[in-house]
């Protein structure tokens, strides 16, 4: 296994590219089992993730090909409706195949996701929401097995303990495309990322409105055709290089950006005393003062604070002048990044689901362990700053969600490596 290793110290300058969002692509590459005809899909991030989801898009029948970051997909060919095991237990965004097989196969039968170390990771509210559009959906032997002759449209509300579900979202919002009849989704997810499926879907000829809000309608369609889409920029990874800015007191310009997916996270960068002047695509990020402030943060659905930013967030924090409190209100067990950062100095402490962060001079480097994508993401961005060198183990986490983070770096004057472990 390779493992990453950084020198710390080093203020970064210059600039550096975001890559298509991950979390928009998975879905809309599930989207493409819809139709018979050819989708092509650019901006698409070369990750595992999008590797696994084009594995299982070809054990399902379809033929995809990945020429740089554009994805050739020809469904036509689709013949099978099972996602197995192998795949789904190394990634959970698997089940978005769950709605749209269902769709277009009438029977889908898709792996229980398994949990992750963010937390318990439940598909209820997919349930539910399929069932309200008439699928008969058993769950045994690990699998979802659903099936429907015809879908029909329904009224549902899908807002579950912890709020809105992005992917139980995009599950309902594909099935829903090819019901009989009008569907409601309330509380749905506002993310970003499903305004991007829903712009696909749309091009594929679908009839949606309120994409983006709490309430989305869709008239359903008899056929959905081949459509050309460009993925949305990912706004966890521009997030993720801005902080990574401000950590080592660098300047930054973020190109191909989307700056108005990240207004909690300026807003937050705001109280922390942070430069930041969007321009187009681009954002210019810089410290202002020597010193951070501590800041408080509560992860939220979109539009509040993203709980894929609190681990990059709590590194931030760590070295802030105060002590910061971090709350997570989606994922409350998202906290594995917590003892290795605590590893490298800082003082962290955890109560029920916030981590009291009493902020700290200077971090050291240490050998740390990778946990999941976006604690990845915090270590290196503490090894960034950390006295001396971190070596990061098990980054596999890391290929997950961030395209060629590394040589990014390299490029911006980072001292970071990778080698084979
Ligand atoms: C998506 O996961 C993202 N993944 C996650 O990003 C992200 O952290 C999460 O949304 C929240 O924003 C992809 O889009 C591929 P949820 P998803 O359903 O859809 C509970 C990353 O790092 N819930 O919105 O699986 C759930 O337990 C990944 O890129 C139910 O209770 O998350 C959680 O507490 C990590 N029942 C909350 O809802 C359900 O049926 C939000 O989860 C489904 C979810």
């Amino acid at each position: 296994m390779d493992k990453i290793i950084i020198e710390g110290g080093v203020p970064l300058k210059g600039n550096i590219e975001v890559s298509g969002a991950k979390n928009a692509a998975l879905p809309i590459l599930a989207a493409t089992l819809l139709t018979e005809e050819k989708c092509i899909i650019k901006n698409v991030p070369v990750l595992r993730d999008v590797m696994t989801m084009l594995r299982i898009l070809r054990s399902l029948g379809v033929k995809t090909q990945m020429v740089g970051n554009k994805v050739i997909v020809e469904p036509k060919k689709c013949k099978s409706y099972i996602a197995d095991y192998k795949f789904v237990s190394t990634m959970r965004a698997s089940i978005c195949v769950l709605g749209p097989l269902l769709a277009k196969k009438k029977q889908a039968k898709v792996s229980m996701p398994g949990g992750c170390i963010i937390g318990q990771r439940p598909v209820d509210l997919h349930i539910k929401g399929l069932r309200a559009l008439g699928a008969k959906i058993k769950v045994e032997h690990g699998y979802i097995d659903a099936r429907a002759k015809q879908l029909r449209g329904a009224n549902i509300f899908l807002g579950g303990a912890y709020g809105s579900s992005v992917l139980a979202t995009s599950n309902v919002l594909m099935s829903a495309c090819l019901a009989k009849g009008k569907t409601l989704i309330e509380n749905a997810a506002c993310e970003p990322e499903i305004v991007d499926l829903a712009n696909f879907l749309i091009k594929m000829g679908a009839k949606i409105q309120g994409q983006g809000t709490p309430l989305i309608i869709i008239e359903g369609v008899k056929k959905l055709n081949g459509a050309t889409h460009t993925v949305i920029p990912d706004r966890i990874e521009a997030g993720t290089f801005i902080l990574a800015a401000i950590i080592t007191g660098g300047d930054l310009i973020i190109e191909k950006a989307r700056a108005d997916h990240l207004s909690a996270l300026f807003d937050k960068l705001k109280q922390v005393g942070v430069s930041i002047t969007v321009r187009g695509d681009t954002i210019h990020a810089k410290r202002k003062a020597a010193v951070l402030k501590p800041v408080d943060i509560t992860t939220l659905p979109y539009p509040g604070f993203p709980t894929d930013m609190q681990a990059q967030m709590m590194a931030l924090a760590s070295i802030s002048d105060g002590i910061s409190v971090l709350t997570e209100k989606i994922f409350p067990d998202r906290f594995m990044h917590v003892s290795e950062l605590n590893r490298m100095g800082a003082g962290i402490f955890l109560e029920g689901a916030s981590a009291i962060v009493k902020g700290v001079k200077r971090l050291s480097g240490a050998p740390v362990m990778a946990s999941d994508l976006r604690a990845s993401a915090a270590l290196i961005l503490a090894g960034l700053v950390a006295k001396g060198k971190t070596e990061i183990s098990r980054i596999y986490h890391l290929d997950r969600g961030y395209e060629k983070i590394e040589e990014k770096l390299q490029k911006v004057g980072a001292k970071i490596k990778r080698v084979k472990e």
